[in-house]
């Protein structure tokens, strides 16, 4: 009998993912580019192993796979993908469906899905690690509405369940599943980014001790922040090293990886003119800790920022209240610039849905997201932070944002993205802006004009005149 579905790639995320589908009672075929790969993978899956056929060739693979076939990829995005496709269009019928899971640039997926000739080609966004694969991400769809028809009994059981609610979602044609996946991974590094300052100014400023601060973060997840990214920062703060015998977070180099899909996020925001300052600085401050010997030459220099907090500076209630009301920016920024992108590339992105998908599975998944699918239905089309929900929220925590950030800023504490989350609440609170001035120097020195607070379009100033 043949399988209900394909799978190329079995790396870590590929063969998690292929055990995932196994379980949930689908038979699956899988190939991997080296053969030992395969029969190591198949060895190795137990019990599953009766729901896998491992094959050897692409060929046997494109033959073991019902018709009309779905056949996922999970090779490492770029070229990767592109080479895939062309191995497999040869042996495909032009209603096989080739489905690529990795963390694509949304622009490619738009023009695999523009060139898909000859077969069907659906993008999809998946969340969650190793442990999501294997035990329930969530999926962010793109494509034909008819080919995620096909495919969404599978990705719906695999996929991760929020209160019974399977967190995979089809969000639009062709590239906006892995678009809305990577303004996800923008918010995650933000959330990420939020987390290490806090936990810096615990460090830094407080003079805690990682196990001390661990306990901080727990308590966190108790409350309102209660989040995966709190959870296993809690986790990661409270290892000791056997080695060094001392916290693990002390003896790890502070140099930040990044594979990409922040900045696109932040490119993507720069080409639509969507203001996410949040994701942005969390972007930044990836790459300016990657800078380790400038940072030292600097330290060299000006002497080392960070210095103890007075006493009575702050409170962890106040650091809490400043984490709450930066994540509600950072997501009412995220939740602006999909609107953007939807307007945009003429998607429809269902912003709701998205946060739904996101409640569960995937890595920025928490409980603020379920009280964000609300507010976005309720009061669709306004932005996140005007929602009563978060607009009670942010009244009740920008207080204590704008202390954080002040006492930061006062002793050397950097705090890239809770700091321009709050200049840009300011600047959204602030009807009269100063961009009039930028608007009478553009006028001095190119004569573009400007409008009249009295009345009128394009006025120039006296200076104008001259000469
Ligand atoms: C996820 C993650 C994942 C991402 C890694 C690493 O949603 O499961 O976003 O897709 O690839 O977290 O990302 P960086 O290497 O860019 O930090």
């Amino acid at each position: 009998s043949q399988s209900e579905i394909g799978l190329i790639g079995l790396g870590t995320m590929g063969a998690m993912l292929a055990l995932n589908i196994a379980e949930k009672g689908f038979a699956i075929s899988v190939w991997n580019r080296t053969t030992e790969v395969t029969h190591r993978f198949a060895a190795e899956a137990g019990e599953l192993a009766a729901q896998i056929t491992p094959t050897e060739t692409l060929q046997a693979l494109v033959a073991s796979i019902r018709s009309p076939r779905a056949i996922i990829l999970m090779v490492p995005a770029g070229q990767a993908v592109d080479d895939q496709i062309a191995a497999l269009r040869p042996l495909l019928d032009p209603e096989d469906l080739i489905i690529d899971a990795g963390n694509a640039n949304f622009r490619d997926t738009n023009r695999r899905a523009a060139a898909a000739n000859g077969y069907r080609f659906l993008g999809i966004g998946v969340s969650g690690g190793e442990e999501g694969a294997r035990h329930g991400p969530a999926i962010m769809g793109g494509g034909d509405a008819q080919d995620w028809d096909r495919v969404a009994p599978v990705l719906n059981a695999i996929a991760a369940k929020y209160e019974g609610h399977p967190c995979a979602g089809r969000m639009g044609e062709a590239g906006a599943g892995h678009f809305v996946k990577t303004v996800h991974n923008g918010i995650e590094y933000a959330d990420m980014q939020m987390i290490a300052e806090v936990y810096g100014v615990m460090r830094d400023g407080m003079g805690m001790q990682a196990p001390a601060i661990a306990a901080v973060l727990d308590d966190w997840n108790k409350g309102p922040l209660q989040s995966y990214l709190i959870e296993i920062s809690a986790a990661v703060a409270g290892v000791i090293d056997e080695r060094a015998r001392k916290p693990i977070l002390d003896v790890i180099l502070d140099r930040a990886g990044q594979k990409g899909t922040g900045r696109w996020t932040v490119i993507e925001a720069q080409h639509l003119a969507a203001p996410i300052p949040v994701i942005d600085a969390a972007v930044t401050a990836r790459n300016t800790s990657a800078r380790l010997e400038e940072r030292r030459a600097g330290q060299a220099v000006f002497g080392p920022a960070p210095e103890l907090l007075p006493t009575d500076a702050l409170t962890l209630r106040d650091l809490e209240q400043a984490m709450i009301a930066g994540k509600i920016l950072c997501y009412a920024q995220g939740f602006a610039l999909i609107s953007a992108a939807s307007s945009d590339f003429g998607w429809l992105l269902p912003l709701p849905d998205i946060a739904r998908v996101w409640r569960a599975g995937c890595i920025i998944r928490s409980s603020m997201l379920n009280d964000m699918a609300t507010a976005l239905t309720e009061d669709a089309g306004r932005n996140l932070m005007l929602a009563p929900f978060f607009a009670d929220h942010l009244k009740a925590c920008h207080g204590a944002l704008r202390k954080v950030v002040a006492a930061g800023a006062t002793h050397g504490l950097p705090l890239p993205a809770l700091a321009s989350g709050l200049a840009w609440f300011d600047m959204m609170r602030t009807e009269r802006s100063t961009a009039n001035m930028i608007q009478g120097q553009r006028d001095f020195f190119g004569a573009h004009g400007f409008q009249r607070l009295d009345g009128g379009e394009n006025h120039h100033g006296p200076w104008a005149m001259r000469g």
